[in-house]
This record gives structure tokens, sequence and C-alpha cells, in this order.
């Protein structure tokens, strides 16, 4: 079977499709089922080679990406900016052209500048996979919220989702913005005047993203409320009075949650500023989602891994379904087309079964 995943690289959702969007989640979907396993290992990637490239601090990112790695079967090297040689004045161009001299087959990069994997991607044979760049993408993050968003909502389409603060150097939010509208949900992107200026609703281009001013005016009738952390890291003007102040006048407190939907969902990528932008009885309230996010973050980038690194999608000549998985094949002749979409997937998770072996 062909993948419907055109590119080669995954450095934005700018640009998918709502095919490609919903086939990836589909195949994250299937990928769930492994972690669930006593020996959490497919052989899907075996002989692959994967670069982890973090060029900033990372905790769940660069985690669940060599997590992701290591449960496909993979060889996974992690390289970040201390131990590279960019700590003495290389280039991120050299540095990736003598990485590329090693044959890897996946580059995962996180950088503070947006554009960096777009570079890379330009220079190198390997699929380049973007884990965010600055402010301006941060694809995985997107794909793992809207697969926690379709387990709990089942659908976008008219869905109301208020993304919440710091939007002006959110990744997070830009990526979220393309993938919502592109899947048929309603955003609103609200906080503070400089963080969420009114010039951000026409950050997608053709879709009806809106900007209050007021955060109450984007909870009330929600059915998703996604809290943004307050990057102080990337803000080199006074964005802000003081954190006490956007606590008081921007954070996701239980009162301002009662606005949502009654059975609102709130999510928040992290790492949290607790009692800053979300208090903490509600990041660890009834309606918090913020966990399943991270484990969801394994299936996403498990999922990407496998669509990009060639894995049983595109399987090398000679490959033999066992018998087992031939009949898996032919079962799914008859299901939807979302599932005939990630059938093989299936039929050779199931055929291969678990691999014990150390990567
Ligand atoms: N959400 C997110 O990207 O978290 P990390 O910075 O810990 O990877």
């Amino acid at each position: 079977m062909k993948a419907v995943l055109k590119q080669r690289n995954l450095l934005g959702i700018r640009g998918l499709s709502a095919g490609e969007i919903t086939y990836i989640l589909d195949t994250a979907e299937t990928f769930r089922e492994v972690s669930e396993r006593e020996i959490k290992k497919v052989p899907t990637l075996r002989g692959r080679t994967i670069i982890n490239l973090f060029f900033e601090p990372s905790t769940r990112t660069r985690t669940s990406f060599e997590i992701a790695g290591k449960r496909l079967s993979a060889d996974v090297i992690n390289i970040s900016s201390s131990s590279s040689s960019v700590s003495k004045g290389e280039t991120l161009l050299d540095t990736a052209r003598n990485l590329e001299a090693m044959s890897p087959d996946l580059i995962v990069i996180r950088h503070p500048s947006a554009g960096a994997p777009h570079q890379l991607a330009r220079v190198c044979r390997a699929s380049v996979v973007n884990a965010g760049d600055g402010s301006h993408e941060h694809p995985t993050q997107a794909l793992l919220d809207a697969l926690t968003i379709r387990q709990r909502k089942g659908d976008f389409k008219n869905l109301r989702v208020a993304i919440l603060g710091d939007i002006l150097h959110s990744r997070v939010a830009r990526s979220n913005a393309h993938l919502l509208t592109t899947l048929g949900a309603q955003v609103s992107l609200a906080g503070p005047g400089t963080l969420a200026p009114p010039e951000l609703a026409s950050l997608v281009e053709g879709s009806e993203l809106r900007v209050e001013r007021r955060i109450e005016d984007a909870i009330e009738g929600a059915d998703v409320v996604m809290v943004l952390r307050i990057q102080r890291e990337r803000q080199d003007n006074a964005f802000l009075p003081s954190l006490r102040e956007y606590a008081v006048h921007y954070g996701l407190t239980r009162k301002r949650l009662a606005l949502a939907k009654s059975d609102a969902i709130v999510m928040h990528p992290g790492p949290m500023n607790r009692g800053i932008e979300i208090a903490s009885d509600v990041a660890d309230g009834a309606s918090s989602l913020i966990l399943d996010q991270v484990a969801n973050g394994l299936a996403v980038r498990m999922a990407v891994l496998y669509l990009l690194g060639g894995g049983l999608g595109t399987m090398p000549q000679g490959y033999e379904p066992t018998t087992q998985a031939k009949s898996e094949t032919k079962k799914v002749e008859t299901q939807s087309t979302a599932e005939k979409a990630t059938a093989p997937l299936r039929a050779a998770v199931t055929a291969g079964g678990s691999d014990s072996s150390n990567s």
C-alpha cells in the first residue's frame, strides 16, 4: 500500500490536507495499542537510524521521540546543543551535512530559530521532522492535541476551541490554528493585546479565526479550552506588566472555566506555569486531559516516524507478510476508507508481534 502522506518531511501543519492529518491520526491510533503491551516494541523500523537534534530544552517532545523510535526498533541517537560541535562554533548546516554523511534515515530537530528544519530539509536526504522551531510551528504537538480532542469529542466540525495566552510567541498556537481550522473547528484566540494582537485573525488564510480581547469571551460556550505557556524566554520587550497581574486577568481559573460547556476539556502543551496561566485545581481537575496529551504524543510520534521512515507502508522488496497478516489485510477490504488506510500497518503490527531485542 502507498502511504497517502505526500510529504517527505514534516515541517509544519500548514499545507497538510484534512485527509493527510486524518491519516496520521488514524495511524497514531493504531500505535497506541503497542504502548499498552507488556513488551512495547515492534520491528517496524529495524535497521533505520533516527537522529534527535535538540537545540532547545525539552522534556515531552525529546523523550517521546526517543521512546517512539526505540519502540519501532530504530537506532536512535540524541544530540543536544551543549553536546554538539555547534557549541564550538560550527554552523547548523555544517552540522547537518556532517550528520548526513553518516546516512541517517530521519532527523528530528528542535531549534530556537524559525525555519531551521526547512534549512535542514534543503540539504539532507534524510526526512526531517520539525520538533518545534522558534515561534513558528510545532506540528507533532498539534497532531497529538488533535488526537486527544478527537478521542473525547469525536468530530471537529463546528467544535468551539479557545486558545488562551501568549499566542504571539506560540508555535503550538500556530500549528493548532492551521490544523483545527483545516478540520472544520471554530477557533478563538485570546490574551493580552500585546500577546494576542487583532492581526492574528489573518494567521490562517481563508479561515474564520477570531481574536477576542477578553478571555471570557473566548471561553464562553467552548468545547475545548487550550491554555498556553507564558514564554518568558522569547519575550524581549515588556509584553506583560507582571506575572501576578497576568494570573489575575488571564489565568484559567475554575470560575472562568465554568463559562465553557459543562463537558469542556482543558488542555495545555506543557511545561505549565502553575498559578500563572492555569490554576493548579484546573490543571489537576476532572476536565484536564494534560497527561492524555503526553500519552498521545508518543503514539503520534511513532506514527510520524513510521510514515516518513519507510515503515511497512513502503516495505522493502522481499517483504513477505505472514498468513495472519494476509488474512488481516483481506478482512479490511470490506472496511471503511479510514480503516483501510491503516490496515496494512495493523496487519503487520499483529504479524510482526512484539520485539524484545535491543535496538
Ligand atoms: N509541549 C512541549 O513541546 O513540551 P517540551 O518542551 O517539554 O518538549
